[in-house]
């Protein structure tokens, strides 16, 4: 399995994701700094794997810290903590990463621990993070394979695969358990501008465990579907509202508008991570707006006119009236997501059940 990320006595390394598919590259991010830049640059993108990164950073930050005495511990952590939440404004998992990184440092206070205990404790807290992700995807891929029917094409956008995950992915996740469980799965990819997910790596892993994949621009979707050769969609999501609105890459609306106008189910694989309980709707998820010369630019060469007006919102927020099922690691939820998701968290002390 491709490996994403990986704590090391170092360092934490990643894959350069910026790169791919031309150079599969392994830098080492030496500090909290270099990791929360790592974030920023897109070296490691892709909400969990976000989070992940994150808890590493904080973990690597704690471990060179110089602090001396308590208060002053305490105020370099949430330093570091406030420039990680600082890095990308939209997938929720950076900031439930971040908050359950400051829940083991407080706990390890109160507890009584000394800065080294405290720092073995951030370790391994951020290890747990790392595991349970790759875990989750296991899960979402098993309840979500029993949706897709045997034989089928599904389209997918951007890249929810094991780059942007601890390992596994969630919407690949789920086509992968398919695969796994013996289906023959046919995969169609959209390319994804401007960050070309879809082409760049989505592609890359999946012709890397021989999934068959055919890549297609963002604008032909609609057109397969309208032929009849798409049987359902499958997406991750980088933050999801209590209604069920999803937000995922920018252009994940209108394959949703599309796949509802074709009647094609529209599925959304996400962590119970990625849901975000304190908003009510879409309207509240913060989208990030991302350099204009992502869409100037290709590799370096300009492509439009200098000095033309450029939008670049990376996110879009997909209504939840659109989504046939939310698969998540504990369940797949339905409408009314109102109340199937919460449910979901309510159920997390009883164990995992099905939501039809
Ligand atoms: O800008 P990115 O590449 O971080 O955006 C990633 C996505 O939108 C993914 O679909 C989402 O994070 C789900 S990844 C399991």
């Amino acid at each position: 399995m491709i490996k994403t990320i990986e704590w090391t006595g170092e360092g934490v390394v990643m894959i350069d994701q910026r790169l791919l598919p031309g150079e599969e590259v392994y830098p080492i991010f030496r500090t909290c700094e270099e990791v929360a830049q790592a974030i920023e640059q897109m070296v490691i993108r892709g909400a969990p794997a976000i989070g992940v990164a994150a808890a590493m950073g904080l973990a690597l930050g704690l471990k060179q810290s110089k602090a001396a005495g308590d208060a002053e511990v305490e105020k370099e952590f949430d330093q570091m903590c406030r420039r990680m939440a600082r890095t990308r404004p939209t997938a929720v998992n950076l900031f439930w990463a971040i908050e359950r990184m400051r829940w083991r440092f407080n706990r390890s206070r109160k507890d009584g621990g000394s800065l080294d205990q405290i720092r073995s404790a951030l370790i391994q807290e951020a290890s747990l993070i790392y595991e349970e992700d790759i875990d989750s995807n296991r899960k979402m891929g098993a309840f979500g394979a029993e949706l897709i029917p045997e034989g089928a094409t599904v389209l997918t956008h951007c890249n929810a695969g094991a780059l942007a995950t601890a390992g596994f992915g969630t919407a690949l996740g789920v086509i992968r358990a398919a695969v796994e469980s013996g289906k023959h799965i046919n995969v169609f990819a959209d390319e994804t501008r401007p960050f070309l997910q879809g082409a760049r790596l989505t592609a890359w892993e999946l012709a890397k465990d021989d999934i068959p994949v055919t890549l297609i621009t963002d604008g032909m979707s609609g057109h397969f579907m309208q032929r009849g050769r798409i049987n359902c969609v499958i997406v991750g999501a980088d933050r999801i509202a209590a209604n069920g609105d999803v937000a995922n890459k920018i252009g994940t609306y209108m394959v949703a508008v599309a796949a509802h106008e074709n009647n094609i189910p529209f599925y959304v694989a996400a962590p119970l991570t990625t849901i975000d309980l304190t908003l009510n709707s879409g309207e509240e998820i913060p989208i990030e707006e991302r350099s204009e010369s992502e869409v100037t630019h290709v590799r370096g060469e300009r492509m439009a006119p200098p000095g033309i007006a450029v939008a670049n919102p990376a996110f879009d927020v997909t209504p939840h009236r659109y989504i046939s099922a939310i698969i998540t690691d504990n369940g797949v939820a339905r409408e009314p997501y109102d109340l199937s998701l919460k449910s979901l968290f309510a159920e997390l002390e009883t164990g995992s059940r099905k939501i039809d």
